[in-house]
């Protein structure tokens, strides 16, 4: 039985201050749930901040992106070291975010997703299709696409760390989420895609997210499905009621 994920992209909002009060309301609001690993993931700045409220708790820290050297000369980059230095386990990686705005490819997702599991943190890789190309039935071959190039030469070992979160982009930040049965058919897909690609037993471990406007009154019956393993949420994870609902309701 795969244990559900609910992680919380908290994108670019929260200073210091806002990331407290934040993170010690989750904390008192989930004091002593254990039924879902609970992923929090800050922007790199109050990290440590976060880290800080949630250490004595079941609550695990993840970060929105990382750069692929350990070290180096590359001005304003962040290194996976870094990461687990602030206290991270996850970290996000090709988020829809990043693939448009900053022209992230699967080539570096890829070198990202390496990296990452070389110093042991747990990606949480995003795949989805915009709405262009779900209207020309073409979200299958976009996913398979993702997938193929974002693991690629990843062994078996690798992949049981890993995380996939199937976030169609049109339904990001839209308040607009992919219907239940929409989700279950890709999640299935990228099911039957590991499956495949690396094996039945890795497969039935790894788990699936859906994320794209996750919300109190959706989780649930998005969260029933066979192959839906718990969600990526963004806007709803802002705040401590919305997101202590979904958690507490879904599961
Ligand atoms: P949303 O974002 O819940 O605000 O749609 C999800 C995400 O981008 O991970």
């Amino acid at each position: 039985m795969r244990k559900p994920l609910i992680a919380g992209n908290w994108k670019m909002y929260k200073t210091s201050d806002q990331a407290v009060k934040l993170s010690a309301g989750l904390k008192a609001s989930l004091k002593d749930f254990t039924a879902a690993d609970v992923v929090l993931c800050p922007p790199f700045t109050v990290l440590n901040t976060v880290y800080n409220v949630i250490n004595d708790t079941d609550m695990q820290l993840g970060a929105q992106d990382l750069f692929w050297e350990k070290e180096g000369a590359f001005t304003g980059e962040i290194s996976p070291i870094m990461l687990k230095d602030c206290g991270c386990e996850f970290v996000i990686i090709g988020h829809s975010e990043r693939r448009k705005y900053f022209h992230e490819t699967d080539a570096t997702i890829n070198k990202k997703i390496k990296v990452s599991l070389e110093v042991g943190l747990k990606p949480i890789v995003c795949v989805g299709e915009t709405l262009e190309e779900r209207e020309a039935d073409k979200t299958i071959e976009v996913i398979k696409t993702q997938l193929s190039g974002g693991l690629l030469e990843l062994n078996i070992e690798d992949m049981l760390n890993v995380t996939i979160a199937y976030e169609p982009v049109w339904a990001i930040g839209t308040g607009k989420n992919a219907t239940a049965a929409q989700a279950q058919e890709v999640h299935k897909f990228i099911r039957n895609w590991i499956v495949e690609r690396f094996s039945q037993g890795v497969s039935n471990t790894v788990r699936i997210l859906y994320g794209g406007s996750v919300k109190p009154q959706n989780a649930k019956e998005l969260m029933a499905q066979e192959d839906v393993d718990g969600a990526l949420v963004g806007g709803a994870s802002l705040e401590v009621s919305s997101f202590t609902d979904i958690i507490k309701n879904s599961i």
